[in-house]
């Protein structure tokens, strides 16, 4: 049996609102709040990277819960933007922040990285395997980003969480599901860069590519379906969740889970509007917002789903 204990986020210093894309694109504030919600995003420092960002989030869970982090056994990085693909990026933060003895994976997922996270270390602790595993979701997508795609890099951002699951004596997620539209996956994709790094060919991130259309219509489908799932999976009723924390990708796709569900948007945490999509940083970010307001508290039933290039989808409830 396991739970979450501890938890923590982070988001680089650098604001940069809608009207910085005036400059560089035909766009205006007024077009981007109307179709997305977003009101800011945070963007990386030029020598700040996706393991940089990380270990900020596992400080900030330390900080929050007082918890030592050098027994953890196993490291799990959830991105689309790691530092490179290797070393992966959960051994850079093996490295920077001396943990001893950890197993290290990255897991490419996009948005709905951190729920798959989470689901993973679940079954490792449900496995007996380890005892005591980190999940971090983050992101440097302003790497990644074509600014000069209008229809898409209005809405990207940098930002990352934080979660450790252990052994517990009571089990504290409820209910799991995950599945993938792999028809779809040219609707929504990384290119890659052939680049020469000190005189040898490397391949890196290119940019994000997405029919963004079909992507909403894709979300607003099939997420409360699989909402509805997980509920029914746990044996619980829509009226039993305390808070339904779907990927921060665009308010009007929450709005429009909302709606179907008939569940209220006071109960729906998003991170979109202050700090854009954050792919898997999204619902952490989310959570945080609410746990700093006091809303989010031990005990109460939250369900978390993401969703994103795939295009895959994988959520789960916790008691919290
Ligand atoms: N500023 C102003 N106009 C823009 C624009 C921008 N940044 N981007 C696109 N437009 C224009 C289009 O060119 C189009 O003009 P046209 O009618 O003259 O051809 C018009 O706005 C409508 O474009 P459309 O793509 O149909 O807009 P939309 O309402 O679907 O909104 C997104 C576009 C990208 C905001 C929306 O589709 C979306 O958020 N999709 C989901 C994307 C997502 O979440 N991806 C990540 C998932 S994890």
């Amino acid at each position: 049996m396991s739970k979450i204990t501890g938890f923590g986020t982070y988001a680089p210093e650098k604001i940069v609102d809608n009207h910085y894309f005036e400059e560089l694109i035909d766009t205006n504030d007024e077009w981007i709040v109307s179709r997305t919600g977003i009101k800011t995003r945070r963007m990386a420092a030029e020598d700040e990277l996706t393991s940089d960002m990380c270990v900020k989030a596992v400080e900030n869970l330390m900080a929050n819960s007082g918890q030592e982090i050098k027994d953890v056994e196993f490291i799990i990085v959830c991105t689309t933007s790691p530092d490179q693909t290797m070393p992966n990026t959960a051994s850079r933060i093996q490295n920077k922040m001396g943990i001893e003895n950890a197993g290290c994976i990255d897991i490419y997922a996009a948005c709905a990285g951190f729920v798959y996270g989470l689901q993973i270390a679940h079954g490792f602790i449900n496995s007996g395997i380890y005892k005591k595993v980190l999940v971090v979701g983050a992101e440097a997508l302003s790497r990644i980003t074509d600014y000069t795609d209008r229809t898409s890099c209005i809405l990207f951002g940098d930002g990352a969480g934080a979660a450790i699951v252990e052994a517990s004596e009571e089990e504290h997620f409820l209910s799991f599901n995950s599945g993938t539209d792999g028809d779809l996956g040219h609707d929504l994709y990384l290119t890659r860069q052939n680049n020469i790094i000190n005189g040898k060919e490397a391949v890196t991130n290119g940019k994000i590519l997405q029919n963004g259309r079909t992507v909403f219509k894709w979300a607003v489908g099939s997420i409360p379906v699989k909402v509805r799932e997980l509920v029914a999976k746990a044996g619980l009723e829509l009226d039993d969740i305390d808070f339904i924390v779907p990927h921060s990708a665009n308010l009007r796709i929450l709005e429009a889970i909302s709606k179907d569900l008939n569940f209220p948007m006071e109960k729906i945490p998003e991170s979109v509007t202050d700090h854009g999509n954050t792919s898997s940083a999204s619902i952490p970010l989310a959570i945080e917002k609410e746990i700093s307001k006091g809303t989010i508290k031990r005990g109460m039933i939250v369900l978390m789903i993401g969703f994103g290039g795939g295009l895959t989808f994988a959520g789960t409830i916790v008691k919290w």
